[in-house]
């Protein structure tokens, strides 16, 4: 059963010079969506659950979820990550669960709104990785703060990452995977004009930090036919935006190996949703909606898969446990 620790998948991505994608989960549809789209495409894959996920599924469900999917496709290799824990006690709540990876998004304090100081950051997540490591789990810092407030998770302000500082975190803290701002932001309203990214800051970063995986946030595309769909059927999404897929393509090969991507999939599931209730309101069964927007989800991130470069890699090695990990950090 190839559930293996996020570095793994980050190191071969390295090697391999493409990204792979982070896709959140909530449901089962989603789920499997998820994992249907990289066993098509044969992509090693990374299903992450915000705290607002774990508690809308109340934990234990979402884990059994992510792990049926790893069940049912044994040569996928699959990393399951906590996206944006706030705290050492999320990520223990996350480890003990059996994820392989945990983020720490020390940017925030606790409260995942209030952005915070550079020693708060380096403290937490130092605390974080100590016990993650010590049971061979991946994790994942942040340096700088996204923007996009409507999810509840950013400060509402971008700060961008100081390049400065970032050597002097990875070794003070440790971190497996640096999430970096640069420009990006949560949610389906990325770009109030053209969406811009600070590419100068990126390639600075991945100068100071060669080899090193970076992650990039609030990367959702927000394509215009979904939000079309969205808006065609009832919905009123005026001006969503998102950063452009050619701006990742660009990003990757300056060291982002890890993309996150929750929007699109929310946008896919609920035009798809939206168009059956409006084409054919005297449906109730909800198979005959949930099917159409699993179907639309997994169509979405197939594409994905092949843009990031991640199809096709999913045999290219063989994958490693947590136990190998505890050995590696402690040696
Ligand atoms: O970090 C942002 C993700 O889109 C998760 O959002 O906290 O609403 O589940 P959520
Ligand atoms: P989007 O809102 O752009 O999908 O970003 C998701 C994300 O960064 C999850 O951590
Ligand atoms: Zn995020």
């Amino acid at each position: 059963m190839p559930l293996v620790p996020m570095k793994q998948l980050l190191e071969e991505a390295t090697k391999g010079n493409y990204a792979v994608g982070a896709y959140n989960v909530n449901n089962m549809e989603q789920m499997q969506a998820i994992i249907w789209a990289a066993k098509e495409t044969q992509s090693p894959l990374i299903i992450q659950a915000s705290r607002g996920a774990l508690k809308y599924s109340s934990l234990v469900y979402l884990k059994h979820l992510m792990l049926a999917a790893v069940e049912e496709n044994p040569e996928i290799p699959v990393a399951m990550h906590l996206d944006h824990g706030n705290s050492l006690e999320s990520a223990k709540t996350a480890i003990g669960l059996g994820f392989t990876s945990v983020m720490i998004d020390g940017s925030l304090e606790e409260d995942g709104k209030t952005a915070s100081d550079y020693e708060y950051n380096v403290k937490v997540t130092k605390s974080v990785v100590e016990y993650a490591h010590a049971n061979g789990v991946t994790v994942e810092g942040e340096l700088g703060t996204l923007g996009g407030i409507e999810d509840g998770v950013g400060s509402g302000q971008i700060h961008v990452t100081d390049p400065a500082q970032v050597q002097d975190f990875v070794e003070k803290t440790g971190v497996d995977a640096l999430a970096v701002a640069i420009g990006t932001s949560h949610g389906a309203y990325k770009f109030k004009e053209e969406p811009k990214l600070a590419f100068d800051v990126l390639a600075e970063i991945g100068k100071r930090l060669p080899g090193f995986p970076l992650v990039m946030h609030g990367s959702s595309s927000v394509p215009e036919e979904l939000v079309a769909i969205v808006n065609k059927y009832g919905g009123n999404m005026p001006n969503a935006k998102g950063v452009p897929m050619k701006a990742i393509q660009q990003a990757i090969p300056l060291g982002v190996r890890k993309v996150n991507v929750d929007t699109d999939s929310r946008l896919a599931m609920t035009g798809a949703i939206r168009k059956v209730f409006v084409e054919t309101p005297e449906k109730f069964d909800p198979r005959d909606y949930l099917k159409p927007a699993r179907e639309a989800v997994k169509q979405l991130l197939v594409g994905k898969m092949k843009d990031f470069g991640t199809a096709g890699h999913a045999g290219d090695y063989k994958p490693k446990s947590l136990e190998d990990y505890k050995k590696l950090y402690a040696g």
